[in-house]
């Protein structure tokens, strides 16, 4: 096999690669002016490859990755399993309105038809369960970092008070606090736009206690940011946050950061200066354990 590696996502795959024991190549992409992607592949492609990329700031690597599965394909390639630690469209699973594109399931399908295999990590499943409800595929692997996660938590905290900001999150908080033994709490959350969130804590004793704020991602960052404002007024002594895949839209970071948090940790899903949880080894071990 051979891992086929996005630019973009270069330096983990190359962990990726390591920890496989695989080789590994670059695709070539140059971006025309007029935003149109011209993409090539290395020739003498084995009979299955890995291709590598994680699909924040979706649009353009979608059409990207359908150049390349295609282009694969055209070579002969049998089997295209897709390494996307961070996968879009996840949340949208239903419309809301009337004519509005339940993109979960559209991209989900595109996916199912480019790949033999898909493997994520936490992805935002909503009203679902399974990956494979979203992506019509056998091999459709949905991978945690809650050990990676849990693990790291246990490297900077002695004790701490772990918050999930919204119910979405419990499922994530829950895990990670029963493998370290922390307490846990999670907060309500109604989302009003895409920049407005309402939070309200649970009934829980925050004071003079260091708290770590675990969710799957942070886009504009507001929910981070109401909920250490929250924490602070509640009286916890410090509050920080870890989370899975840091988007980190426009001025998330510093919003965040103005809240009062002392620090932001994430993993590697995408490249950001916080990403210091590396997936590597639970990817490699993925490839191994199903393919
Ligand atoms: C939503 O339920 C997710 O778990 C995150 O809480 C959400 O996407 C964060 O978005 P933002 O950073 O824009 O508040």
């Amino acid at each position: 096999m051979l891992i086929l590696a996005f630019p973009d996502y270069l330096p983990q795959a190359k962990r990726f690669a390591l920890a496989l024991g695989a080789p590994l190549q670059e695709v070539y992409l140059h971006q025309f002016p007029d935003g149109e992607s011209l993409l090539r592949l290395p020739i003498d492609l084995p009979e299955h490859i890995i291709i590598c990329r994680s699909l924040n700031q979706p649009n353009d690597k979608l059409i990207e990755l359908l150049l390349c599965a295609q282009t694969a394909r055209q070579q002969g390639v049998q089997r295209i399993t897709l390494v996307a630690p961070y996968l879009c469209y996840m949340r949208q699973d239903i419309a809301n309105q009337p004519g509005e594109a339940v993109s979960q399931r559209i991209i989900g399908q595109m996916l199912a038809e480019l790949f033999d295999d898909v493997i994520t990590v936490d992805p935002h499943l909503h009203r679902i369960s399974r990956l494979n409800q979203a992506i019509p595929i056998d091999n459709a692997i949905s991978l945690t970092a809650t050990d990676e996660i849990g693990l790291f938590l246990l490297q900077h905290f002695k004790h701490a008070v772990l918050l999930g900001p919204d119910s979405e999150s419990e499922q994530w908080v829950a895990a990670i606090a029963k493998k370290i033994g922390f307490e846990y709490s999670v907060a309500k959350k109604v989302r009003q736009g895409d920049t407005q969130v309402s939070i309200s804590l649970a009934d829980f004793d925050f004071r003079n206690k260091a708290v770590v704020i675990i969710d799957d991602m942070a886009s504009t960052g507001r929910t981070l940011a109401q909920a250490a404002g929250l924490l602070l007024a509640a009286g916890a002594q410090r509050v920080y946050a870890v989370i899975t895949h840091p988007l980190f839209c426009d001025d998330a970071e510093t919003h965040i950061m103005q809240a009062g948090v002392q620090q932001i940790w994430s993993t590697d899903s995408i490249s950001h200066t916080s990403a210091c949880i590396h997936l590597d080894k639970l990817l490699a071990q993925a490839i191994k354990d199903f393919l």
